[in-house]
């Protein structure tokens, strides 16, 4: 899922149409998404992790319009519209979280919020997967091609976009211990993440 800029700002859609044809693809192999009930923050779109997870996976998004592209490849998860800012579950419903290419959606002070939503949601033992774009400019978009495999070996390709903002894991990290986190893998590679946080 790709959110082009306003085709108003003519320059900002050009470049964004040019990298979407020039940029070349990332593979990320996911080998396993966390065990048991997972809410899955911001996973419409293409519902990577619904799709992996299905009846195990509880997918919150903001917009419908990314639950309606995403919810008849995993019927099987439960689809809630919803702002992960503020979420109506009660605290440790969930075994664990995950957020795929999502946060790099949302503002430094969304990020946090999310994040102390999904501490106080999770379990005790409960962790939380992250999978994000590394982005060091500040400015212009921000484009990433990917094809994902998925632990049956299957694959899908899609892009993700957003006007340009600096986050990589570092900083993710940062904000996820200053919640309360431990953070307990940090896998790095040139344009993407993964971090595995625990409670
Ligand atoms: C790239 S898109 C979808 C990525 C998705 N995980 C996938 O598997 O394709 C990121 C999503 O995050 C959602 N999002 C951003 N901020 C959110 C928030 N505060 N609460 C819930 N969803 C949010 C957006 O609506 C958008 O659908």
């Amino acid at each position: 899922m790709t959110t082009p800029p306003k085709k108003s700002k003519k320059s900002n859609y050009a470049k964004f149409i040019l990298q979407l044809l020039i940029k070349r693809t990332h593979k990320i192999e996911i080998k396993s998404i966390p065990e048991n009930s997972v809410i899955d923050i911001g996973g419409g779109g293409e519902g990577i992790i619904a799709q992996i997870g299905r009846d195990r996976i509880t997918v919150v998004d903001k917009l419908q319009s990314e639950i309606d592209e995403a919810q008849h490849k995993a019927p099987e998860a439960k689809w809630i519209l919803a702002d992960a800012r503020n979420l109506k579950f009660s605290d440790g419903q969930f075994d664990s979280a995950t957020a795929f290419f999502s946060i790099m959606y949302m503002s430094n002070e969304d990020k946090r919020e999310v994040f102390k939503e999904v501490y106080r949601v999770i379990s005790q033992k409960g962790e939380f997967w992250i999978w994000d774009a590394s982005i060091a400019k500040e400015e212009g978009v921000f484009l990433i091609k990917i094809k994902v495999i998925f632990p049956d070996k299957t694959a899908v390709r899609t892009a993700y976009g957003v006007p340009s903002k600096k986050q990589n894991a570092e900083l993710t990290k940062e904000m996820l211990q200053a919640i309360g986190f431990k953070v307990k893998l940090t896998e790095i590679h040139k344009h993407w993440y993964l971090l595995k946080a625990k409670k």
